[in-house]
């Protein structure tokens, strides 16, 4: 079995829950629940996968920062309250070369 799914039926979560303690009883909760929302992780592809209903919100809070090595792949908008910067370039504060302050639009980045 390369895949773990989850156990809906709720009588069957409360059985194990008694019957386990400490860490055991942490990981068991995190992995079920009643709504549908999973964790998963395929051993064979070494795939995570997390799934919410719909509605369903995430909310990373890490004030000290997070960091994400490899490709993202955002399919929706990206809100950043403050800036974004690639390759050392501000979005927000960024400038043009070639071009005079005035009425005209600038061409598209280069
Ligand atoms: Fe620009």
């Amino acid at each position: 079995m390369n895949e773990v799914q989850p156990i809906r039926e709720k009588r069957q979560i409360n059985a194990i829950k008694k019957a386990i303690r400490g860490r055991d009883l942490l990981l068991f909760t995190l992995g079920i629940n009643p709504d549908g929302a999973s964790f998963s992780y395929n051993h064979a592809t070494h795939a995570l996968v997390v799934t919410l209903p719909a509605g369903g919100t995430a909310t990373v809070d890490a004030p000290g920062g997070t960091t994400w090595t490899g490709d993202i792949k955002l399919n929706g908008t990206l809100i950043a309250t403050t800036d974004v910067v690639g390759g050392g370039k501000s979005l927000k504060g960024h400038k043009h070369g070639g071009v005079q302050a005035g009425g005209a639009q600038t061409g598209t980045p280069v």
